[in-house]
């Protein structure tokens, strides 16, 4: 399973691609609007960070189909056409859209996906990926991770390339979840990753690793030893 980052604020872009093995950046215009700032060179600054081997997901700021294949035949064109995917929100007019984009060489990915039924028929449309929202649906007693385990398990019973990219997350145990249903990728905030890699038994380890060294070789590391 990938892990993406879902966050325009560039320190934290790259500070996580430094890291850790991120396989992308995802995007929504909230995650936009929140660094305040010049769009164009923001998402410039973005794909320099993270090349053009990792994912980008930006998502449209349209709502008709005519409108949301404009913006995303420009974004591709500006981000260099590569491992680029439009975001779009699973409408009628999205849908549209998304089999639009699709004839036109620009990856997809569906978002705004809250049930089993609203993947399928993204998937029907052509989409890459199809985007769900563990978190929000947990917020309201639903069960996020159970809507995923029966898209993962739809989209494998009807042969379906479409793949997962499960959002929204506030825990590492829903991530955990999600890894088991099999879904390809889940996107995360930055301070997640950081929660993902950590347990004080690994800090309490290192520490007793680095007491037991300096009984017998004090403040000497392996280089010290073997040049
Ligand atoms: O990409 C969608 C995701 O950003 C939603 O996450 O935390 O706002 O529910 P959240």
């Amino acid at each position: 399973m990938n892990f993406l980052l879902d966050t325009a604020h560039v320190d934290s872009i790259k500070r996580c691609c430094e890291f850790f093995p991120v396989a992308g950046v995802t995007t929504n215009p909230t995650i936009i609007s929140k660094e305040n700032t010049d769009f164009k060179s923001l998402i410039y600054t973005i794909r320099d960070i993270i090349g053009f081997d990792r994912m980008l997901h930006i998502q449209t700021t349209s709502t008709e189909a005519k409108d949301i294949v404009k913006e995303a035949v420009e974004l591709d064109k500006l981000v260099g056409r590569k491992n680029f995917f439009i975001k779009i929100p699973i409408t009628a007019e999205g849908l549209k859209a998304a089999k639009e984009c699709k004839e036109a060489g620009i990856g997809v990915t569906m978002t705004a996906i809250f049930t089993q039924t609203q993947a399928l028929i993204a998937s029907n449309a052509g989409a890459d990926y199809v985007a769900p929202y563990i978190n929000r649906l947990d917020n309201i007693v639903s069960d996020g991770v159970h809507v995923v385990s029966e898209i993962a398990e739809v989209f494998r019973m009807n042969n379906v390339n479409t793949k997962i990219l499960a959002a929204s997350f506030k825990n590492v145990e829903q991530i955990h979840k999600v890894a088991l249903t099999g879904a390809d990728s889940v996107t995360i905030n930055p301070d997640i990753f950081d929660m993902l890699i950590y347990h004080p038994l690994t800090y309490y380890a290192i520490d007793d690793f680095d007491k037991d060294w300096e009984t017998v070789y004090g403040d000497k590391k392996i280089l010290d030893l073997i040049k």
